[in-house]
């Protein structure tokens, strides 16, 4: 069976399983004066480990450890002013949830294939578990908790509600504010569109039809 093909002058341009071990077939412990390429490795690979580990054990916790570097960072959440001090390496996501206690913005998959975590910062959708709070000091960051205005729910809120758009409902706050940005962005003009232009955020209750049908009437409202 091929693995890949190639096609540079000289090199073979077809890589095949049968290949490694035709070779390895061959070398054997007479050809190689006694020693293999396996059993040498092992007795190598036997030598390191034996020399490594007491060094990687024997080195203190505090020098094994970086030290973590704090910034001062001013954000306005929902229209209100925060001034924090970070851990540089805090995801806008952690920030959100543990410092601020926003747990409306949900942690799917913390790696930015989900889009349970979608929030709008200085008005564009982003996921929030791949933005580093530190890099976005001044910004302007909107989650599902400042949708609603004087008790009224958003339109958008309304319609997943009308539409069915939700089963357990741990992907509709991301859903909802990438839905707000989608409309801003003027990419809701038809399911086709709703559904490529939301294709970021992953319902794994399959309630697509009510999540689209919401998205196209809230289009209408707002
Ligand atoms: S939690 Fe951020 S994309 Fe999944
Ligand atoms: S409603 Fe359950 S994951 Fe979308």
């Amino acid at each position: 069976m091929a693995y890949w093909a190639g096609s540079s002058e000289g090199i073979p341009t077809t890589m095949t399983n049968q290949e490694p071990f035709a070779a390895g077939a061959a070398e054997t412990e007479s050809t190689r004066g006694g020693v293999s390429r396996r059993s040498l490795l092992l007795t190598v690979g036997g030598a390191a480990s034996m020399a490594v580990v007491p060094q990687v054990t024997a080195q203190p916790a505090s020098e094994s450890k970086p030290a973590a570097s704090t910034a001062r960072v001013r954000l306005n959440v929902n229209g209100t002013r925060q001034e924090l001090d970070l851990d540089t390496r805090q995801s806008l996501l952690d920030l959100l949830r543990e410092d601020l206690g926003l747990t409306g913005t949900k942690k799917g998959c913390n790696q930015g294939a989900c889009g349970a975590c979608t929030i709008l910062l200085n008005g564009r959708r982003v996921v929030s578990c791949l933005t580093l709070a530190a890099m976005h000091d001044g910004a302007i960051v909107e989650t599902i908790e400042g949708l609603e205005k004087n008790g009224e729910l958003h339109p958008l809120q309304s319609a997943f509600v009308e539409h069915d758009g939700l089963q357990c409902g741990f992907c509709t706050p991301g859903q909802i504010m990438s839905a707000v940005g989608c409309i801003a962005e003027g990419h809701a003009g038809s399911p086709e569109d709703i559904r490529f232009w939301m294709s970021g955020n992953i319902c794994r209750c399959g309630a697509y039809p009510g999540i689209v049908a919401a998205v196209a009437d809230a289009a209408k409202r707002v």
